[in-house]
């Protein structure tokens, strides 16, 4: 086939996956997708999974500090799903021909991003309840579309991450409510909690569509069906009033209720912040990446044993 020929057949082929697209079908693992297609999630879905696997650290650090049983159980709980969550979307990631190592060494060498979210510290018991509410609550709104997602895979398992960030999300809520509704102390804890968790949740959503690189194709493909700057609406529409209602001030004094709209409009974010903290310089970047390099590390015989049972028993 020459040149021409290629490329007439490679439009022809697009013209097909975006029909499909279209149409509403899931593309599956062994179907035909742009090199761009399998790029782009690729990356997205490996970067979701090193969210959740660093997301454990901040709330991992609780675990032995916990006020209760009840809390303690709850806290461990949930830290164990976010690492099953990493694991299906490493899985995920798979289906498209990424291997483990290639990803992991992404993650460590720092080629790889994973939410910003997680480069802030967890001060205090307060922390785990704003995290529970803000930070899962954000990420059901992200995931919730991705279940959506044209990627039979993603999507498929995004229906099951949703069901646990429910968990996750009602467990913080529930935390918040107690501390605004408890003693002086613990309604200043929330509110403390929310100064420094607001923003950072806020930005998870991304940068402003108009500076989003990779949104329109992802759109364009049926990865994303909402922009960031929507999901991100969304998200301060229905947090605000539900905050409020708690006697916690959002900490904003631009924020305001725009009746036309009917949209909760939000300071500007801090986007050299947002830029600083994905190029590394955030308050907890250096601690996470630590810890990660530190875990792989003392996984290297876990890792020997299971290959060389693989060796022994399985080839
Ligand atoms: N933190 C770190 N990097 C971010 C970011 C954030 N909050 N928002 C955007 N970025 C990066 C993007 O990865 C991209 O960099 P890259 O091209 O080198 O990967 C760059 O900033 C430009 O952003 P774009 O908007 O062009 O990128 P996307 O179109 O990929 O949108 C996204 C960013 C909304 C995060 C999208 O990738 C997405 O929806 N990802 C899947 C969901 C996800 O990863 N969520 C993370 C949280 S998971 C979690 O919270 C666990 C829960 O259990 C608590």
């Amino acid at each position: 086939m020459n040149d021409s020929e290629k490329l007439l057949e490679s439009e022809e082929r697009i013209h097909e996956f975006e029909a499909r697209i279209a149409r509403g079908e899931k593309i599956e693992p062994g179907d035909w997708m742009p090199a761009e297609y399998r790029k782009q999630l690729i990356r997205m879905i490996s970067q979701h999974a090193h969210s959740e696997i660093v997301g454990m650290l901040p709330e991992g650090a609780w675990i032995t500090r916990a006020p209760n049983l009840r809390r303690k159980i709850t806290l461990l709980a949930k830290v164990q799903d976010e690492a099953g969550h990493g694991q299906y979307l490493y899985h995920a990631a798979e289906t498209l021909g990424a291997t483990r190592e290639e990803m992991i060494d992404a993650l460590l060498t720092g080629k790889a991003k994973y939410s910003s979210v997680f480069n802030y510290p967890s001060l205090t018991w307060a922390d785990m309840g704003m995290i529970g509410w803000l930070v899962d609550g954000a990420a059901i709104m992200n995931q919730t579309m991705l279940a959506h997602c044209s990627y039979g895979p993603y999507s498929r398992a995004m229906v099951r991450i949703c069901t646990e960030e429910t968990f996750h999300k009602k467990q913080g809520m529930e935390q918040v409510i107690k501390y605004a509704r408890g003693t002086p102390k613990q309604k200043e804890m929330a509110q403390d909690a929310l100064n420094r968790w607001w923003w950072p949740s806020l930005m998870m959503f991304g940068p402003h569509d108009s500076n989003s690189p990779n949104s329109a194709q992802l759109i364009r493909w049926g990865v994303k069906t909402k922009t960031n700057d929507e999901l991100r609406q969304e998200f301060i529409n229905k947090m605000v009033p539900d905050l409020q209602l708690l006697g916690l001030e959002i900490p904003d004094p631009d924020l305001h209720y725009d009746k036309a709209s009917g949209n909760w409009v939000s300071g500007e974010i801090n986007w050299d912040e947002f830029w600083r903290v994905l190029k590394g310089d955030g308050p907890c970047n250096q601690e996470r990446m630590q810890a990660r390099r530190a875990a792989h590390e003392n996984g290297v015989w876990v890792r020997e044993a299971l290959n060389a049972y693989a060796e022994r028993y399985e080839h």
